[in-house]
């Protein structure tokens, strides 16, 4: 069943206390895909609640945020035949850009689209690994707009509940792990 299949995907990642720094607990998404068969399920999984989305709520795009973001964002939209489209830390993408700033725990940063890459007018899934204070996904649902396109949901694998990054992003999320 799907519960079955999360559960296994939950038993599957690896968590590293104190990194990158003392005090983060940090879920790693990579461990999933050493083993094959587990990395299977984690498609099926995000495949049939996208499938889910989509009849509720359809969408024709699909956005991947760097760098975990392009791990199942490009698997999705391929499985749906839908264009598939990447934000970017700054300097990464050629071509004009939009750009939007946002805040980090520490400090800020600055992320970006190619202005020529959606459609104008498209109904975008953006997905990610991981929600933990909501300023990444934010700020990409900022750069959609600014590509003249809406955000129809955010699909996350993995929501950190008690930062409550949620709050702070104006489309509804979906997650399939809450921690
Ligand atoms: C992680 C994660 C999300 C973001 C979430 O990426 O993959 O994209 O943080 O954090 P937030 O909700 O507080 O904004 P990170 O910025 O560490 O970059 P990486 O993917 O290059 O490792
Ligand atoms: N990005 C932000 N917080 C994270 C965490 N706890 N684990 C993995 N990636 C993250």
């Amino acid at each position: 069943s799907l519960n079955e299949k999360i559960d296994i995907i939950k038993k599957h990642i690896k968590v590293y206390p104190d990194f990158p720094k003392r005090g983060v607990l940090f879920r790693d998404i990579f461990s999933v895909l050493l083993e094959p068969e587990i990395f299977q399920i984690l498609k099926d999984v995000i495949v049939e609640i996208a499938k889910d989305i989509k009849r509720k709520n359809d969408y024709n795009c699909v956005v991947g945020l760097d760098a975990r973001g392009f791990i199942l964002g490009p698997l999705l939209a391929l499985e749906l035949n839908l264009p598939f489209v990447p934000i970017r830390k700054v300097g990464k993408l050629p071509g004009d850009t939009y750009q939007i700033k946002y805040q980090l725990e520490y400090g800020e940063a600055i992320c970006e689209i190619q202005k020529d890459s959606i459609k104008p007018g498209s109904k975008v899934l953006i997905v990610d690994d991981l929600l933990a204070t909501g300023g990444t996904l934010e700020a990409a649902r900022q750069l959609v707009l600014l590509s003249g396109s809406s955000v129809v949901a955010c699909f996350i694998i993995m929501e950190l509940a008690d930062l409550a990054g949620r709050n702070k992003v104006q489309a509804p999320v979906e997650s399939i792990l809450q921690f």
